[in-house]
């Protein structure tokens, strides 16, 4: 079974989060840790509002780096941070290792495993595109929360749908969230 850190910070964007964890439920394939720093849950309260333990996976106190995963010699596949605030970014591109968010991060570059930033911040300042350049550099893959156009969405639901999708794709975990483009032949007039 595949093992996934899942970082749940306090940018706008909990429901990408919710939607990325109702998936992950219902796909049963994937062992999912779950890590909420304090804003993350703050913003999750206003955003989405349900209780994140109702998807049946561990949830991680971000003060408790006794977790397994906070060290690199535990089993882990990849690491997603969705969404990942400008300051966690910025935390986790100069590895402070602060939190557990932060430590988890720094274990998953040092191990060279996939780590998928899911940013949302606009307008992004030179502070921020630095930093997302480092992590870029690091091995990181910077996801920004920007979801396109050319699968047709329908609803916010499909927007959210397409930037789940994607990040989900960079951590290796298949998926068929949205319709993938194949073509103007195929996508074009429906
Ligand atoms: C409702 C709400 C929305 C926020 N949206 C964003 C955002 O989109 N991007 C961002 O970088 N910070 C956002 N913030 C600010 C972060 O929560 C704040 O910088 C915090 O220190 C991030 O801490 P964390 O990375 O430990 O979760 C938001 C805060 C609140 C309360």
């Amino acid at each position: 079974m595949k093992r996934l850190v899942f970082g749940i910070t306090g940018a706008s964007g909990a429901p990408y989060a919710a939607r990325a964890l109702e998936f992950l439920r219902a796909d049963g394939s994937v062992h999912v840790d779950v890590i909420f720093t304090k804003t993350g849950r703050v913003v999750w309260n206003h955003e989405v509002g349900t209780d994140p333990a109702g998807y049946g996976f561990p949830i991680w106190n971000p003060g408790d780096f006794t977790a397994p995963f906070a060290s690199g010699s535990a089993r882990v596949d990849g690491m997603l941070v969705l969404p990942c605030s400008a300051g966690s970014a910025g935390r986790i591109a100069h590895g402070l290792s602060t939190d557990l968010v932060g430590r988890a991060a720094d274990v998953t570059l040092k191990e060279r495993r996939p780590l998928v930033l899911v940013v949302r911040e606009m307008p992004l300042s030179l502070i921020h595109l630095r930093n997302l350049t480092q992590l870029a550099e690091a091995g990181a893959t910077v996801l920004p929360a920007s979801p396109g156009f050319y699968h047709k969405p329908q609803s916010v639901r499909d927007l959210v749908d397409h930037v789940v999708a994607r990040a989900l794709d960079r951590v290796g975990i298949d998926n068929e969230l949205f319709r993938r483009w194949s073509g103007l032949g195929d996508s074009d007039g429906d």
